[in-house]
């Protein structure tokens, strides 16, 4: 499904040579493709690119822009995104391939988009155990974003059938592997220098990693799960400079992010100016949100000055983020 609401024919692709290659070829021209872990079905699209990226919160009707779990093939390709510490080397060493996501730095060879990190300096990396999630990997060639394959606010499917019930006609295919043998979410630690910590209980145990590292994880709310209110995420990225929203006239030496083909008045003597979307598109803004915030204060602008961006469709998740980089912080 694209924002403007419009459905696709969602496809069923067997588990056999012709649905895999059918489902990498989706992946690789953009599309959203379903696909099975040892955990629960994800919701794929390319990592790389950023509105294949904005296709996923569209489909799921996210209300915000979570940063997403990057799948990928081994773990060579998974140190090409993130930078490992001897702690995450050993992690993955361990428990890869399997349900264990590693959250660590980006690496200066990151390929993976700013949407799907959510503006992070971090990435969660995850290399899956189930053949069939390894061989569409394989194929695919690319890291893989994908969050569970459920509507937002609805719990994670473990079969096919469970996608379709929520996703049919808003995404182009899922391929069927029969049911997914975890059935919770991959455990998630955050290696970022200092000690270990749990971001999320899942697929593998505390116990079980406390064991190999021998030493204990320390406990740490899950970065993504439910913020208690506008810019309490600390690990959101926030510009440096103060974004005022729903701007319809620019300041002189404010920086503008303009949505659509309007022309506040004033831009004249805007110190930068990008659009989101000049002609109106939320997937297109989407994709463009976090790199152009990024841009923008690159210049040095005190304030950051949005034009308004409607609240349908993904514009809610957009207007989300932009509130919180907006909070007082
Ligand atoms: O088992 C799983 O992990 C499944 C399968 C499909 O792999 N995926 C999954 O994705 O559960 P999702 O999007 O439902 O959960 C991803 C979690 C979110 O809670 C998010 O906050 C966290 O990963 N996350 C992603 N990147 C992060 C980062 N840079 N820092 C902290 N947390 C991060
Ligand atoms: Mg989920």
């Amino acid at each position: 499904m694209n924002d403007h609401g419009s459905m696709v024919q969602t496809q069923r692709l067997a588990a056999d040579t012709a649905g895999l290659a059918h489902a990498a070829a989706i992946l690789q021209g953009g599309g959203l493709v379903a696909f099975p872990t040892e955990t629960v079905y994800g919701l794929g699209a390319d990592a790389t690119n950023a509105e294949a990226v904005a296709g996923i919160y569209a489909a799921k009707e996210r209300p915000s822009f979570n940063p997403l779990i990057a799948h990928l093939d081994s773990i060579g390709a998974a140190e090409a995104q993130g930078e490992f510490d001897e702690t995450a080397r050993r992690l993955a060493r361990a428990f890869w391939p399997g349900p264990l996501t590693l959250v660590v730095p980006v690496a200066k060879t990151c390929t993976i988009s700013d949407l799907a990190r959510a503006g992070l300096d971090s990435v969660a990396l995850r290399v899956p155990a189930h053949l069939l999630a390894h061989a569409l990997l394989e194929k695919a060639g690319r890291p893989i974003a994908a969050p569970s394959a459920n509507r937002s606010g609805r719990v994670s499917p473990t079969e096919a059938d469970h996608v379709l019930g929520d996703l049919d006609g808003r995404i182009d295919a899922v391929l069927d592997g029969g049911p997914a043998l975890v059935g919770v979410e991959s455990t998630i630690v955050a290696c970022l220098g200092g000690a270990p910590r749990l971001l999320r209980p899942g697929g593998v145990a505390r116990e079980a990693i406390e064991a190999l590292l021998g030493q204990a994880l320390e406990s740490g709310a899950e970065p993504g799960a439910n913020p208690v209110a506008p810019g309490m995420l600390a690990s959101h990225y926030a510009p440096r400079a103060r974004v005022r929203l729903n701007a319809s006239a620019i300041e002189p030496g404010e920086a503008a992010l303009l949505f659509g083909p309007v022309r506040p008045s004033g831009i004249e003597a805007a110190r930068a100016v990008v659009s989101l979307s000049e002609n109106g598109d939320l997937t297109e803004a989407a994709a463009r949100l976090f790199s152009s915030l990024r841009q923008l204060d690159a210049t040095g602008a005190k304030t950051i000055a949005v034009s308004p961006v409607p609240e349908t469709g993904l514009g809610e998740a957009i207007n989300d983020r932009l509130r919180r980089a907006a909070a007082e912080r």
